[in-house]
């Protein structure tokens, strides 16, 4: 507390200058540029040209401009629709023919759909700075994408860059219900608020869809894949042609869940099955409905046969067989099904982790043209470290979506700070050598491994009704870094973070350095605290948030924390090797390689693959035990780094934002010993060996640790 108070007071001492901050600005604040700089770039803009009678994008586009510069420059920008001064900033399209005349037809190729160029040019009238897009959407990312420009306090003179995304479709998946629950969901409620709606328009429908905007994001799924055919119900569909309409000139379209047995459950029909007639029928009058009322809807979700959802099993059919009875359903209208990987049969004895590949792989070549398959980042389920899933490399004749979790749920929620961006590229980077070498996961996302014409990305998203949108303001990096890299994914982490940090605490380069710092680290330590050395899915039930690795007993195995970390007296570890249960067989075999050998698989994978002695020795020569020992000892020591990192911003960052994170760094370095001594004096009963020298003794008891009961933990079905 009374460093609190220190921090509080030197920031008021300090920096006068700072305004109080809630974060709700996000990334988008546009506060003014220091005096030094400030002039160059007002000399560079002197008016926004836009044509006569634009379209809601363009209009869009231009305020986001003038709201823009006018912060950063600290004086108006005028809109004019003829230029009529040097050094104007002119938005056009290449139907204008004096734009065409200046825009390279290779430019405009490669800017494609939502692209955009960004041209500094002489022109007799002066120099200019253009920004050209094929289609007025591309036009809003080029505003957002100069603003940046500007932010980061790049020259302009020699301005010259065409981007347009990597992959089709940037979605965020929210995984809300329709009564204000969000699922894993840690920044209050929904979003969406569905009694008010069609009426009523919150007005942080705008500055959600904004910011997707901003980011480069054009759909999202409203609610949860766990679903309530209520959504498809007429009422509902009027609210959510109301969010449609209101996303639409942002280029956002909405996405909804197809829950399997909706004709049963809304439509009156006896069956589901998809081979039936009638209930084709009744899926094809529902797209119809759905498209009279949202002409661009995107298309649906389903999560079908896991976890309790219904699906085509539920009648003898194939995954295959449901989503191509939706995709046909949709085709007419240009819809799309995303159809989910993410299966584990309750009555299926083999490794958990196996199954998705062992549904689906089969299936591949059988899905229509306008079925993705989607497959989370992992084959198991969004853990601190996962190996990337195999299904990237096995289903060479389907298109496949990659699905990330933006919301931590594994990660500590929004109390801990877990940047994800590098987790992200580790996936997207992970090579399947499914058509030889270079065939990373990012191109069978993107689709330029096989050319396909149909590309999606998902993330499970971080957002609700928290004043700062995504609870800790630390997050917003995360949802920030998603759509950057879903726009991009040969950015790097390091890139992402630094414009990030820029954007939403300024260009002070003690700031910029700490808090990449901070961010690059972040997740490897929430793995060295929680799950260290490829341990898996050991945390408590439920809520996810704390550990239980002692968890045992449950309706399934594969819910369990001993079913993966499988420690005893000889050892510990999954073996996922030909000796155990050859998961290794789904990967190629450059990875076979690798991983299934102990002497060379990364240690960061280690126990996701072999089951090891406690003295097996380590490349730093200690024994397994002392090596896990002292990861989770490092986890605590690098928050403890995390906290004097941020400590030492105090004064360089605004009071409010700045105790907010130190609050819950607090909460993380008490969360991390916790798990630190939870999982050593569990593991201890096991190895039966003392703590090494270098770590801290348990505060408690293994009794203590397990009787912890956290309670209505936030976005936890079922709470109490
Ligand atoms: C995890 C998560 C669930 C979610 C599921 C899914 O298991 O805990 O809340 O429904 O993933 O992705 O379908």
């Amino acid at each position: 507390m009374l460093r609190l108070l220190a921090c509080l007071l030197m920031s008021t001492a300090l920096a006068p200058f700072l305004a109080a901050e809630d974060g709700y600005r996000l990334w988008l604040r546009y506060d003014p540029l220091p005096e030094t700089v400030r002039s160059d770039y007002a000399a560079a803009f002197t008016e926004i040209v836009t044509p006569a009678n634009p379209s809601p994008t363009v209009a869009l586009a231009r305020d986001e401009l003038a709201r823009g510069l006018g912060g950063l420059l600290g004086s108006t920008v005028p809109t004019a629709t003829q230029a009529s001064r040097p050094h104007a900033l002119v938005l056009g399209r290449p139907n204008d023919p004096a734009i065409a005349a200046l825009i390279r037809e290779s430019d405009l190729r490669a800017a494609g759909e939502e692209g955009f160029i960004l041209r500094r040019l002489a022109t007799p009238d002066g120099p200019r700075t253009y920004l050209v897009a094929n289609r007025d959407i591309g036009l809003l990312y080029g505003a957002f994408a100069l603003l940046r420009h500007v932010q980061a306090r790049q020259p302009l003179a020699a301005l010259d860059r065409v981007e347009s995304p990597r992959i089709q479709r940037r979605l965020l998946n929210h995984w809300d219900d329709l009564d204000g629950f969000v699922e894993r969901g840690y920044a209050g409620f929904s979003l969406w608020q569905w009694f008010h709606l069609p009426g009523e328009i919150d007005p942080r429908y705008r500055e959600y869809a904004r910011a997707l905007a901003s980011v480069g994001l054009n759909g999202a799924v409203l609610t949860n894949v766990n679903a309530n055919a209520v959504i498809l119900t007429p009422p509902y569909l009027e609210k959510v042609a109301a969010l449609a309409r209101t996303f639409r000139p942002y280029g956002i379209r909405v996405y909804l869940p197809a829950r399997f047995s909706a004709p049963i459950e809304i439509g009156g029909l006896k069956t589901a099955d998809p081979l039936d007639a009638g209930v084709a029928a009744w899926w094809r009058a529902k797209a119809d409905e759905i498209y009279r009322l949202i002409p661009d809807f995107g298309g649906f979700i389903v999560k079908a046969n896991s976890e309790g959802q219904p699906g085509p099993q539920d009648y003898g059919r194939t995954h295959a067989d449901g989503a191509n009875m939706l995709a046909d359903a949709l085709s007419p209208h240009r819809g799309i099904v995303m159809w989910r990987a993410f299966v584990y049969s309750p009555d299926n004895a083999t490794d958990r982790v196996k199954q998705a590949w062992d549904e689906f792989a089969p299936l591949d070549g059988s899905f229509r043209q306008n079925v993705v398959v989607q497959i989370k980042n992992g084959p198991l389920d969004f853990m601190p470290r996962e190996p990337f899933s195999p299904l990237f490399g096995g289903m060479p004749r389907t298109r496949l979506a990659l699905e990330l979790q933006v919301t931590q749920e594994y990660l500590g929620q929004s109390v801990q700070l877990a940047y994800l961006a590098p987790m992200w590229k580790e996936v997207l980077d992970a090579d399947t050598y499914a058509a030889g070498p270079g065939s990373t996961v990012a191109r069978v996302v993107d689709g330029s491994l096989r050319l396909q014409n149909l590309s999606v990305i998902a993330g499970v998203a971080n957002t609700g009704t928290d004043r700062n949108w995504t609870g800790h303001v630390l997050a917003q990096a995360n949802w920030y870094a998603y759509g950057r890299l879903a726009w991009d994914h040969a950015l790097s982490s390091e890139q992402i973070a630094d414009e990030w940090i820029r954007l939403t605490f300024g260009a002070d380069p003690e700031v910029v350095a700490t808090l990449s710092r901070m961010l690059l680290t972040s997740r490897e330590t929430v793995v060295n605290y929680s799950m260290p050395l490829g341990l898996h899915h050991i945390m408590a039930v439920g809520h996810h948030y704390g550990p239980g690795p002692w968890v045992a007993n449950l309706p399934r195995a594969d819910w369990t924390s001993v079913y993966y970390h499988r420690a005893d007296e000889g050892g510990i570890g999954f073996d996922r090797t030909p000796t155990g249960s050859n998961a290794l067989e789904q990967y190629a075999g450059p990875w076979r390689e690798l991983w299934g050998n102990v002497a060379t698989v990364p240690e960061n994978l280690l126990l996701w693959f072999h089951r090891v002695p406690w003295d097996h020795r380590m490349k730093s020569g200690r024994t397994l035990w002392d090596e896990l020992c002292l990861r989770y000892q490092q986890g605590v020591d690098e928050v403890r780094a995390l906290q004097r990192d941020w400590a030492s911003l105090a004064g360089k960052i605004d009071a409010e934002r700045h105790a907010h994170v130190t609050t819950r760094l607090a909460r993380q370095e008490r969360d991390a010993r916790e798990w630190r001594d939870a999982c050593l004096l569990y593991f201890q009963t096991f190895s039966k060996r003392p703590l090494p020298p270098g770590v801290e003794a348990p505060a408690h008891d293994l009794a203590h640790y397990k009787s912890i009961r956290l309670r209505y933990m936030p976005g936890n079905p079922g709470g109490g």
